[in-house]
């Protein structure tokens, strides 16, 4: 079985496509390699059982004119058309669907990880189950800094979720404890340095550092990233993200030396990975 993981995380990228010169790919650097489409069809030219691990950050259906609060001004919440929801079945079907095409392309000793929140997150929950992942924790992203409720009618939201599952309960999955129990947590009131690690992580919003290349309307944390990537792969491994946005899932990986695939459907998301790739932020 070691033998056969070896080989998965030794093949050069373009080894884990059905056609090797596909149009769609807009970047093959050093490892990385990013496609410009929906994440639906591009999967469809992944070869089955290639990639060690997934992250999504997949739409959360909440741009729908809600408010919310930006920079002390109050807003409407919009993301863009890509996280409007087109009502409960439809945006079960589709998170669904996608979620089936990632398991195909899954190793079998691979997992996945999904960020959301309560709008998206017990469908994303559910489809797992009955695609027969196995969840292994619900990470609380707790953030310190998050911004205020301005209705004043509810508590103000100060965290996301992030599931891990494993692709199957037989799956051998990495964790890499002691590399968890030794993180520098630097700024994590929850957690401590020498301690387990726990399933709730304190960690900042985005700084504004982060995203000098240009903006993406929910670009997450590369401390988030890391964590994920570096406490469930072996360097070398093969990290892909479906929901590209403006990179972060590829510049975390390839900092700690893993190779990634990102898909993303709008190209200018896409320029703005390209930038921070090159600048390494
Ligand atoms: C929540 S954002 C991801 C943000 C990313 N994690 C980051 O740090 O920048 C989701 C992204 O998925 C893209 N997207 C939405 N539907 C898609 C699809 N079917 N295929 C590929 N990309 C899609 C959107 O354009 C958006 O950039």
């Amino acid at each position: 079985m070691i033998k056969i993981f070896d080989r998965v995380t030794t093949i050069f990228i373009k080894e884990i496509l059905i056609r090797k010169n596909m149009s769609n790919s807009i970047y093959d650097k050093n490892n990385v390699q990013l496609f410009n489409g929906d994440c639906l069809e591009i999967l469809q030219q992944i070869k089955p059982n290639s990639v060690n691990m997934i992250f999504a950050d997949p739409p959360y259906f909440l741009s729908n004119g809600g408010i919310t609060c930006k920079a002390g001004k109050m807003v409407s919440v919009n993301k863009g058309k890509w996280d409007k929801s087109n009502g409960h079945e439809e945006d079960f079907k589709f998170t669904k669907r996608w979620l089936k095409a990632c398991r195909r392309v899954l190793h079998d000793n691979g997992t996945i990880w999904i960020s959301g929140t309560h709008h998206n997150i017990y469908k994303v929950g559910f489809a797992l189950e009955q695609l027969g992942y196995d969840i292994l924790n619900e990470i609380v992203w707790f953030k310190p800094n998050g911004p205020p409720n301005l209705a004043c009618r509810y508590f103000a939201h100060s965290h996301e979720t992030v599931l891990w599952a494993r692709k199957s309960k037989k799956s051998k999955h990495t964790f890499n404890y002691k590399l968890m129990k030794n993180w520098d947590v630097n700024g994590d009131k929850i957690n401590n340095q020498g301690k387990q690690m726990r399933s709730v992580w304190s960690i900042t919003l985005t700084p504004l550092k982060e995203k000098e290349n240009g903006k993406h309307p929910t670009q997450k944390p590369l401390e988030l990233l890391k964590r994920i990537i570096a406490s469930s792969t072996k360097k070398g491994d093969l990290v892909l993200d479906p929901f590209n946005g403006s990179g972060t899932t590829g510049v975390a990986a390839r900092s700690l030396g893993r190779r990634y695939v990102g898909i993303e459907k709008e190209k200018k998301f896409l320029d703005i990975t390209v930038n921070r790739l090159n600048s390494n932020s």
